[in-house]
């Protein structure tokens, strides 16, 4: 979200304000550092960042802050960095244009309603193009700042939607990722009243029509959505890559409860499981928080039964993280560091055992790959239509195709291969 967010304020400032991009902080007129709050660590590092920026900067150069820490910390950051010239909020960016011309410039109203916004044209890869389908976020789980710095959730209009992902499909992005912080509830709720009532499958199915576009993701779907109106088309349309981000957070009922996610284990197994039932090549990923106020050891051991069951792909696991504005920081039952470190351990060392299984799998299997980048060590790396992260030698112009690769060494964050014709 954080990316296409930079990508937005990029394209404003270019097309209207006649910026352009420079890695060279020491010779920018505007530094602007994009910042994210979901937990504590990246925080801390922006006070030490702006420090950083400040010494390097030349003279006359401003400094802006964007996103969630803005949103949340606001005039604060004026006083802790009175060097900072604007502070801009994750759900104001199309101020972005008022913002660099005012100094102490402050916006970080969360009511504020972009979801109509055209914003400019600018994306960091010719092949993927992220699109946003939704602003803020309408659940409340007990642990997360976000309801609190990207507001209520606003789907946005679905022809805005079309009109960007047709755009991008002409020129030339076969992929198209669509972004939001819930986006199987798309369709909740319109800014216009009279828009036409539709949900997230009929959203997947109209940008599957358009000309050009040959892959479709999206981030995040929430397991609570999960119908089976959803999980057949995920299954059914084949330009939907087999990936699924299930965010389970934990596996014990109880604490699901304490977190306000709205499921319950049993749910999320039957998803999951019926999900590889109906796409068994599909990958599954998913987000774990371990040391959430009052995680007994039976409540991690519940949440280590879903991860064997499931044998998900990819996990981004987390410690808990205790946010201001959040129920959960308020709970009495805060977990000992020492206690949640040794839980995260556990779990990712199961997990890499997992993933030794499952990365054999792939030996000798053919994948479409689409070819995005050329890494340092010379080789093409693109993406299976299941996400595995594919590696292989070849020629610059397969830069931006989709070709058949058969995997002759799998390893456990990439798979090795030729690319056959
Ligand atoms: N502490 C730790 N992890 C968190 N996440 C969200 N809030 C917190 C927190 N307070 C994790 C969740 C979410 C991912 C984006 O970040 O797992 O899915
Ligand atoms: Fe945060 Fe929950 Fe919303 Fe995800 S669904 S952004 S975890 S409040």
């Amino acid at each position: 979200m954080n990316v296409r967010d930079s990508e937005h304020i990029i394209a404003e400032l270019k097309g209207k304000e006649n910026y352009s991009l420079t890695d060279d902080s020491s010779n920018a007129d505007l530094i602007l550092i994009n910042t994210c709050s979901v937990r504590e660590k990246p925080v801390s590092k922006l006070f030490s960042e702006i420090g950083v920026f400040n010494k390097k900067k030349k003279n006359g150069a401003k400094i802006g802050v964007c996103g969630c820490t803005a949103s949340h910390l606001g005039k604060e950051i004026f006083k802790r960095a009175p060097e900072v010239n604007f502070v801009l909020g994750a759900r104001n960016v199309s101020k972005i244009s008022e913002a660099i011309k005012k100094d102490k410039f402050l916006s970080v109203d969360i009511d504020f309603d972009e979801s109509s916004y055209a914003f400019g044209e600018f994306r960091n890869s010719k092949y993927k193009a992220f699109v946003n389908i939704s602003i803020g976020c309408d659940k409340k789980c007990t642990y997360c700042i976000v309801p609190h710095t990207r507001g209520d959730e606003i789907s946005i209009p679905a022809d805005l939607i079309i009109r960007e992902a047709t755009k991008a499909a002409k020129n030339g992005a076969k992929e198209i990722f669509l972004l939001g912080q819930n986006v199987n509830n798309y369709g909740r709720r319109f800014s216009d009243l009279n828009h036409k009532k539709m949900d997230f499958s009929d959203l997947l199915e109209m940008i599957s029509e358009i000309d050009g576009v040959e892959r479709i993701r999206f981030t995040s779907p929430h397991p609570l959505h999960m119908d089976d109106k959803f999980l057949e088309i995920f299954a059914l349309n084949p330009k939907i890559c087999k990936s699924m981000h299930m965010p389970l957070q934990s596996g014990s009922t109880r604490l699901l409860e304490q977190m306000k996610r709205g499921y319950s284990k049993e749910w999320f197994l039957n998803r999951a499981l019926k999900l590889r039932e109906m796409v068994p090549d599909a990958s599954i990923s998913t987000d774990i928080i371990v040391g959430f106020p009052g995680e007994s050891d039976e409540d991690f051991e519940d949440t280590m039964d879903v991860v064997n069951k499931v044998k998900f792909e990819q996990i981004f696991s987390f410690k808990y993280s205790p946010r201001p504005l959040t129920k959960a920081a308020e709970f009495v039952n805060q977990i000992e560091s020492s206690v949640a470190s040794s839980r995260l351990q556990a779990l990712q060392n199961r997990q890499e055992e997992i993933l030794d299984e499952i990365s054999k799998k792939h030996l000798n299997k053919i994948y479409k790959v689409y070819f995005e980048e050329k890494r340092s060590n010379g080789m093409l790396a693109g993406r299976s239509d299941n996400n595995a992260l594919v590696q292989t030698e070849g020629k610059d112009e397969w830069l931006g195709q989709i070709l058949d690769v058969k995997i002759t060494n799998p390893r456990r964050l990439a798979l090795y291969g030729e690319t056959i014709f």
